[in-house]
């Protein structure tokens, strides 16, 4: 029994030629389990595909077979109740799990790990781990894209400034704004779900590096654990950990998302902008100054970007230069693949609640639209269209028309059509049905544009892709 009452000391599994135990400091460095214990229901998974297999194979007895995957089963409960007491000493799960199955069914126990190795099994729990993961992460992904849908559908005709430079560029519409990050966030599922069919191959069975001398079936544990087939390459098998830097860069790009709208929101909160009302449920306040309203949540998914960025760095630069094929250095990839794959999902989390219970101040995003000469872009456009004047020139005519509307601190829609025509004569009244930042977003119907109606057609084909 694995517990704290029992003091017996553990021999390792590979204490054979060894006539001294580890130092504890070596025992420490070496030890995973603090971390990889999070794998125990992968590895049991694994651990019964592989003994139905040997079983099958004839290479164990079918009692055999039986009464090791009972014993796995036990320990699986055991490890859920949280029975199981975790120790340096044993590594990591793999040990655990096959200590504890001797301790409880004895030395039939010793012959689950025939035609295999640790490096073949903790490659292969680990893909089945991130292959669950990413299914939750689209899962979460989608959520969100669920929450922008709805409020772009609330606000696909309300206005707000389009930003270049932060500088206020052309009136947009807040439903065509939101719907821009359904555009990142359904790439990112497509990275995920890319990801997961790479990843999706069995490197069970290719032992420690060399494959096996026994008859083993790998087809027949690739289908058991739901993989599309057994890996090709035993040694690629054991040392390819590239489906978790990808996973990881795309837990980046996702987080970089993220962040970006996090920012956004940060912005839009602040005095300044007043764009929103951040929910009660995602700030904070003060502990001095009471009138206080932080954005925190924001915040804090803006900063773990910087974190996941990290993870994805640091496993990198941990596997490049190393040889083929396993060398210990892999234990490393495990803290920051749970890290990345944690912080990514509260993120999304905690965004989809935020977007969900915003309040847009509609009337001030349609206010600061209608400030710094927003539609000058479509007066220009105008000039061209009607008055048949080279682009280049009716940039030029239009800045003189913005320059004298400055000027006298007036919007363009206020000027005189004698002022406008004393800058260039053909210009008529016309005009004045496009200098309105309503008539500018209602204008840009081009494909991809921001009209309502363009947003209105992108929601429905978005809900039928997405959702
Ligand atoms: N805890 C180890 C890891 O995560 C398991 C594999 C150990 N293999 C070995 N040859 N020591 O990498």
């Amino acid at each position: 029994m694995v517990n704290k009452k029992n003091k017996k000391k553990y021999k390792s599994l590979w204490s054979g030629r060894f006539t001294r135990s580890n130092s504890e400091i070596m025992q420490t460095i070496n030890s995973s389990i603090s971390f990889d214990k999070r794998l125990y229901m992968k590895d049991i998974e694994a651990s019964i595909a592989h003994c139905k297999m040997l079983a099958m194979k004839n290479i164990i007895t079918k009692t055999e077979g039986k009464k090791i995957i009972e014993g796995l089963l036990a320990i699986e409960k055991e490890i859920k109740t949280n029975k199981m007491v975790f120790k340096d000493e044993l590594e990591d799960i793999h040990t655990h799990i096959e200590i504890r199955l001797i301790e409880l069914i004895g030395s039939t126990a010793k012959k689950l790990h025939t035609a295999r190795s640790r490096n073949d099994q903790v490659a292969t729990d680990t893909r089945l781990w991130v292959r669950e993961e990413i299914d939750n992460c689209d899962k979460l992904l989608s959520n969100l894209q669920q929450v922008l849908l709805d409020k772009a559908e609330k606000h696909y005709a309300d206005i707000m400034p389009g930003f270049t430079h932060l500088q206020c560029a052309q009136p947009i519409t807040l439903g065509h704004h939101l719907l821009a990050y359904v555009e990142m966030l359904g790439r990112d599922r497509t990275r995920f779900k890319d990801t997961r069919v790479r990843l999706n191959e069995s490197p069970l069975g290719a032992a420690a590096i060399a494959g096996t001398t026994f008859n083993i079936n790998r087809d027949f544990t690739a289908s058991e654990l739901g993989f599309s087939k057994p890996m090709s390459n035993s040694i690629d098998s054991v040392s390819d950990r590239d489906f978790i830097i990808e996973t990881l860069s795309v837990c980046n790009i996702t987080s970089i998302h993220l962040s970006r709208l996090a920012e956004e929101l940060v912005l839009w909160s602040s005095a300044g902008f007043n764009f929103i009302q951040l929910p009660d449920s995602f700030s904070t306040g003060s502990s001095i100054m009471p009138q206080k309203r932080n954005p925190d949540a924001a915040e804090l998914v803006r900063g773990k970007a910087g974190r996941i960025l990290g993870n994805l760095v640091s496993l990198s630069s941990v596997l490049k230069g190393l040889p083929l094929a396993y060398s210990k250095d892999m234990q490393e990839d495990k803290e920051p693949l749970f890290d990345s794959i944690d912080n990514l999902q509260i993120s999304l989390e905690v965004m989809t609640g935020m977007v969900n219970d915003i309040n847009f101040n509609i009337k001030e995003m349609h206010a600061m639209a209608d400030k710094g000469y927003s539609t000058a872009t479509d007066l220009a456009d105008w000039l061209v269209r009607e008055l048949k004047i080279p682009f280049r020139d009716a940039h030029n005519i239009t800045g003189k028309i913005v320059a004298l509307a400055e000027k006298s601190k007036r919007k363009l829609s206020n000027l005189s059509l004698k002022e406008m025509q004393a800058i260039e004569k053909r210009i008529n009244k016309e005009v004045f049905n496009i200098l309105d930042i309503r008539s500018s977003v209602n204008a840009k119907k081009s494909f991809g544009g921001t009209s309502p109606l363009n947003v209105m057609q992108s929601i429905k084909l978005y809900k039928n892709k997405w959702l």
